[in-house]
């Protein structure tokens, strides 16, 4: 099933007039990509072959991406993108569903295009393709690298068994401020966790390294790293906003993901629509060459976002659309999605000598190149296999990683006089008009759905109690009082309607009669994501009023709370016994939740986000400078003259990397190898005289469950000739514990941990004084010195 957003797409790609150049005819002839032998030529003399037969107007049509339309099998050569395909104007798809139809089309660019390139066929596969994972955000909750990796793994294999070879993700713009609907896109506002995770995605995605030559295996696919670069910056949270910022805080702060996940051999990369130093991302050079190429290597090709080069104009640095696809090509851009821009109006801009014939070949043999790597010119039917599209798709094995997955991203952020896990006995009320939702479990982006397959909360629940506990259900109240409001965030995933007084007197009715109560309330699935930006990140009006109503009865009430961000629950934290964050966890969402309430599993999500007391403290972050007035701690009252505020103390409601288990942990016997370090100079990749330096703690689990913890490293940088973060996570290790074990965990601390770019934007590490903090979340945390000289 398509989302409306990707209806959405279709509708705006029917209204992107048709290329307006005439095919330059050439001689028929189609190049194989195999030798006489069967095998196919290296890549370059391959590629260099190839690129002598075409024409410049076939070269400019490789730099060009649409999305399909929705096209019928047997008409696709009928359609404009059918015609676009086999006139040679096209280098890729996407966001199309079916087999059969990527099947029609990939068959048009095979066998009605003069040389027969295959296409590239891409889908915003964000976290799963029909067996959904949590969103991104609730991901990087599990800390789990292991498990990003299988969600990467997963998604490519059942996308690329149902034709597509390549996807838009992973997505690891620094989000610091909740407002922004796309936070839930990406890692949370850790520059270290988003970098490592982002790589971990990527590897499951593509299992192999784009940067070398090695062919991607036929179940993988290409990632694109995404959205290069600072879109999470954008003011006020507010979706498509302008960006800011000094250089050194980019260096520092935002870039440090794409370069991980370009190191990690990232094959693609998108563009984002902000500005970067009042360029638009699309036109920056600086971005996209200087750093992205000769800084960090990366020498895969770069797509726009959607219709960026058209957007150029709106953002005022182009007079008209030829102007603006000169400069995205210059810049270094070398795909189109959506202006239709390049094919239109490269060749002209050639013939008058605004931009060179050269920058074309080298955008087109990015393309063919990434196109060789996937295996297509060897077999361009490579992802169009039938067997495996029937066989590989929302199997059992598939989701039960999902399963496993989700119970991981749970993050419980309360649990008074150990409510939970929940006996299975008694009467259970499950309440809210998120608990019988087919269609918002899998969260935002999730183009390839398929909810009719899905389980809801209460489905999974009645199952979970069958024969053991008694269900009873009241959806109780819709998402907002107002309709209107509830329908900005539906996007194609509608929520039942209902009467407000009846569903709430159907909900204190169950209530009266149950023992405990489950409030499934929040988001609905698409209040965050693109365009999901908010103002007011506390609970929806009808939705809080109908729990404080519960609470008056005085029974155990457990919160579920659904998120696509991190949202303002200073009110529940103050009246709610026990409250867990379960974020939108994908379409085995209902199982992983039973896994997890009623003890099978213990919750071992913690925050990659901080959560705000009140939506006034966004951007709030908890590696922040220190000011010059700092407040000697963050949940102090108010200090006159004092960087805080009247109303409410700086410190989140819970901060990053914050999580309760069902069991305790306790940590001890913290202690550094050595308090002193030497280095050579202020690029040192050893301490001298090769000396290592770790710092180790024992943590036990002192509680009456086997559970998993997360162990997180903070440094902070305490004298510096910049300003630095109060404290900077430089790594993480999840461990599981049985009842009584401990274990002492050990990291490294390399002088690479120590290293910040400076005012010159040079990569130093300064002698000094540095804070080593220990810790079960970003407060909570040991501390010692190291020094070094
Ligand atoms: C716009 C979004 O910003 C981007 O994340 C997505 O990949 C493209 N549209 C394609 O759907």
């Amino acid at each position: 099933m398509r989302t409306a957003l990707l209806s959405l797409t279709f509708l705006l790609a029917g209204t992107m007039a048709a290329p307006a150049f005439a095919h330059t005819a050439a001689p028929k002839k189609k190049v194989t990509a195999t030798t006489k032998k069967g095998k196919i030529l290296p890549m370059k003399e391959y590629i260099d072959q190839l690129m002598a037969k075409m024409t410049l107007q076939e070269k400019i049509g490789q730099l060009n991406l649409m999305v399909a339309g929705d096209i019928t099998t047997g008409g696709a050569l009928d359609t404009q993108v059918g015609s676009d395909i086999a006139q040679g104007n096209m280098g890729g798809v996407f966001n199309i569903k079916g087999l059969d139809k990527i099947k029609a089309l990939q068959e048009i660019a095979i066998k009605n295009s003069r040389l027969g390139i295959p296409l590239l066929v891409g889908m915003d596969v964000i976290h799963g393709y029909e067996t959904m994972f949590p969103i991104p955000l609730a991901l990087s909750c599990s800390w789990d690298t292991e498990a990003m990796k299988k969600v990467g793994e997963v998604s490519a294999k059942e996308a690329s068994a149902d034709g597509i070879n390549w996807t838009f993700s992973p997505m690891v713009d620094i989000a610091l401020d909740a407002r922004w609907g796309r936070i839930s896109e990406g890692n949370g506002e850790d520059p270290y966790l988003s970098g490592v995770m982002g790589a971990a995605m990527t590897q499951g995605y593509q299992g192999v390294d784009m940067r070398t030559e090695e062919i991607l295996r036929a179940n993988r696919i290409m990632a694109c790293l995404k959205h290069f670069a600072l879109y999470g910056g954008v003011e006020s949270g507010k979706e498509y906003n302008t960006v800011d910022m000094s250089r050194v805080r980019m260096m520092n702060q935002y870039l440090p993901p794409y370069e991980a996940v370009v190191k990690a051999g990232v094959g693609s990369v998108m563009s984002s629509f902000n500005l970067i130093d009042y360029i638009p991302a699309t036109a920056n050079k600086w971005m996209m060459t200087d750093v992205l190429r000769k800084q960090w290597g990366f020498n895969g090709f770069v797509v726009t976002d959607y219709a960026s080069i058209a957007e150029i104009l709106q953002h005022g640095t182009a007079k008209d659309i030829q102007e603006a696809s000169e400069q995205a090509l210059k810049a270094g851009t070398d795909m189109d999605m959506c202006s239709n821009a390049f094919v239109k109006h490269l060749a002209k801009s050639i013939a008058e000598g605004k931009v060179s014939e050269e920058d074309v070949n080298i955008a087109c043999r990015r393309i063919l190149e990434a196109k060789y790597k996937l295996g297509l010119f060897s077999d361009p039917y490579r992802y169009c296999n039938t067997k495996r599209s029937k066989s590989e798709i929302y199997t059992a094995e598939n989701r039960q990683a999902a399963r496993d997955v989700a119970a991981e991203t749970f993050v419980l952020l309360k649990n008074e006089g150990n409510i939970l896990p929940l006996k299975k006995e008694g009467k259970i009320a499950l309440i809210g008009p998120l608990a019988d939702t087919r269609n918002n479990i899998a969260g935002t982006w999730s183009v390839a759905q398929v909810p009719s397959k899905y389980t809801t909360i209460k489905e999974a629940m009645e199952h979970a109690l069958a024969g053991k506990a008694t269900l009873l259900y009241a959806q109780g109240s819709n998402i907002w009082r107002n309709q209107e409001l509830q329908q900005n965030g539906e996007c194609g995933k509608p929520i039942n309607w209902g009467n407000e007084a009846e569903m709430k007197a159907e909900a204190l009715k169950i209530a009266k009669e149950a023992d405990v109560i489950v409030c499934a309330m929040g988001e609905s699935a698409e209040m965050s994501g693109e365009c999901g930006s908010r103002t007011n990140l506390e609970m929806p009006d009808v939705q809080r009023e109908l729990l404080a109503e519960l609470l008056k009865m005085g029974k155990p009430v457990v919160l579920l709370n659904f998120a696509g961000r991190p949202t303002v629950l200073t009110w529940e934290k103050a009246h709610v016994p026990a409250i867990m964050n379960v974020w939108f966890g994908g379409s085995e969402m209902g199982d992983a939740l039973c896994d997890v309430i009623f003890g099978d599993k213990s919750p071992s999500g913690k925050l990659t986000t901080s959560m705000p007391k009140t939506t006034g403290q966004e951007p709030l972050y908890y590696n922040h400078q220190n000011t010059g007035r700092p407040v000697a701690d963050d949940n102090e009252k108010f200090a006159k003259f004092a960087s805080n505020c009247l109303d409410v103390s700086n410190g989140p409601l819970y901060p990053f990397g914050y999580g309760l288990s069902y069991t305790y942990f306790s940590y001890s016997n913290f202690r550094l190898s050595s308090q002193e370090a030497g280095i050579s100079n202020e690029e040192a990749t050893e301490w001298q005289d090769s000396k290592k330096i770790t710092a180790s703690v024992t943590v036990k689990n002192n509680g009456s469950r086997d559970a998993d913890e997360i162990v997180q490293l903070y440094i902070r940088d305490m004298v510096a000739s910049i300003s630095r973060p109060v404290k900077e996570l430089k790594g993480f290790q999840r461990i599981h514990l049985a009842v009584g074990e401990s274990k002492e965990v050990s990291f490294d601390i390399t002088p690479d941990m120590l290293k910040f770019y400076n005012a010159d934007l040079k990569h130093v590490i300064e002698p000094g004084d540095f804070q080593i903090m220990i810790g079960t979340n970003s407060k909570d945390v040991k501390t010692m010195k190291l020094s070094v000289k």
